[in-house]
């Protein structure tokens, strides 16, 4: 039986996309192995979000091609987005790649690893299609109490930085019933927790059901103890959803929710499609509805025309709405955007400084709010033993923070936890019995 090892980068939807290549595969005789060494063929499942994901894909890819000189039989795929984006330099820069498969292609894996390739090109499956959703594969999970279950894929929303929608494609759901029976058979088999992945998964819509709906008949599946998702656009965050947030309590209170820019001008240079004070009202309405709600957001800085005053109103932003948490990033330009076209005036050593100050400002708001939860019990969902210190267990709270706890428990039980210390990452505790 021919073996195959996978190497995932970027976003959750990457690491489910993984699970489906992997899933589909072993219905064609392929096992899964961990060593590439061995492997018949080797998947790099690629990211093309920002242009460092794409510089580590190629550096890999050249440490790789060793493998592929060593033994000419084995099989070197590029999957996902960055097939997508750079099919041309990838086969310029990486020739002995023997497949390219965009996100789309995945149904074709098995036909196009059967192929013997050609004299020149290496096979290619890149073809968008608005139609597929994979809802017939399953997907091979990894074992644990979570599981991330992709309910929408693609983008339409075309903000002006971001490649997604291009090698993406357009936004499509899958069907609502069967993923609360998809859901149904996982906390069957012990999950505990399910997230809901989707480009823009709070745009998703099948038939009748809006994602309100889906949460609400998924908040009722027996045996599942919490329900997330991930990453929600703020201009779908409509009132039906934020009514089933606040009345589902296995929804779990926590929201990443991606801001961009705290800056108006910014925003709608980004094609944001919400403004400053739309997105607070909006923080505001959740914070109200369901209360202590813990909010993630997304920053960019030093995006084409940000200047001191637009950076100054995101760290104002910050400091007013005051995130548990915040993914920061440098403004990288992809090529194929709207913005593309207006370069990348802000200099590398003022991005760096923004960043820095960004990063700054979040650590000192992230540890204020985990040291006011000291004192406080928390319910943990535990998932394992903790990396240090030997013998604690780790788990999240529903707010998805890290607790690391001492005392016995089993992954997949519900424990509360007695918050003793705090960082601005993670929580430490003693688990409370009785
Ligand atoms: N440059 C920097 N960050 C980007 N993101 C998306 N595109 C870019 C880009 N071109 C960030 C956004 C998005 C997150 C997943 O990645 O903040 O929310
Ligand atoms: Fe990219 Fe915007 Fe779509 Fe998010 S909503 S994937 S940032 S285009």
């Amino acid at each position: 039986m021919p073996s195959v090892y996978v190497e995932t980068y970027g976003c959750q939807m990457n690491l489910a996309d993984t699970e489906l290549m992997l899933g589909h595969l072993s219905g064609h005789g392929y096992y899964r192995t961990d060593t590439p060494e061995t492997a018949d063929v080797i998947l790099l499942n690629t990211c093309a979000i920002r242009e460092h994901a794409e510089a580590r894909v190629l550096g890999r890819l050249a440490e790789l091609a060793g493998h592929k000189r060593r033994r000419p039989d084995l099989r070197l795929g590029v999957t996902g987005c960055m097939a997508q984006h750079l099919r041309a330099r990838l086969a310029e820069r990486a020739p002995y790649v023997d497949l390219l498969v965009g996100p789309d292609g995945y149904r074709r894996l098995p036909e196009l690893l059967a192929a013997e390739r050609g004299e020149r090109d290496p096979y290619v499956g890149l073809r968008l299609d608005p139609a597929e959703t994979y809802a017939d594969l399953v997907a091979a999970r990894e074992p644990g109490v979570r599981a991330w279950v992709t309910v929408m894929r693609g983008c339409d929303r075309f903000c002006t930085f971001c490649i997604v929608p291009y090698v993406r494609g357009r936004e499509r759901s899958l069907p609502g019933p069967a993923l609360v029976e998809e859901v149904r058979r996982l906390a069957a088999l012990g999950t505990r927790e399910i997230v809901f992945l989707g480009q823009t998964v709070n745009a998703y819509h099948d038939g009748g059901w809006d994602f309100a709906e889906l949460l609400r008949r998924t908040a009722e599946v027996p045996g599942i103890a919490r329900l997330r998702f991930t990453s929600p656009h703020p201009s779908d965050m409509s009132p039906r959803l934020i009514d089933a947030i606040a009345d589902c309590p296995i929804v779990a209170p926590q929201l990443h929710l991606p801001v961009q820019s705290g800056s108006d001008r910014v925003l709608a240079r980004m094609g944001r499609d919400y403004t400053v004070a739309a997105y607070e009202a909006l923080v505001a309405r959740l914070r109200q509805r369901r209360p202590g709600i813990a909010l993630t957001t997304d920053v960019i800085v030093g995006f084409p025309g940000e200047d001191d005053t637009d950076f100054a109103a995101t760290e104002a932003l910050m400091h007013r709405i005051r995130y548990d948490a915040a993914f920061l990033f440098k403004y990288s330009p992809r090529e194929g955007t709207r913005a593309f076209r207006w370069g990348d005036p802000v200099a590398a050593d003022e991005k760096a400084r923004r960043l820095q100050r960004l990063i700054a400002l979040q650590e000192s708001i992230s540890a204020e709010i985990n040291r006011a939860l000291v004192g406080d019990e928390v319910e943990v969902l535990v998932e394992g033993p903790a990396r240090r210190p030997a013998g604690w267990m780790a788990g999240r709270s529903p707010a998805m923070k890290t607790v690391v706890f001492a005392g016995p428990a089993t992954p997949g039980e519900l424990v509360r936890v007695r918050v003793e210390t705090s960082t601005s990452h993670s929580l430490t505790g003693l688990a409370l019995r009785g």
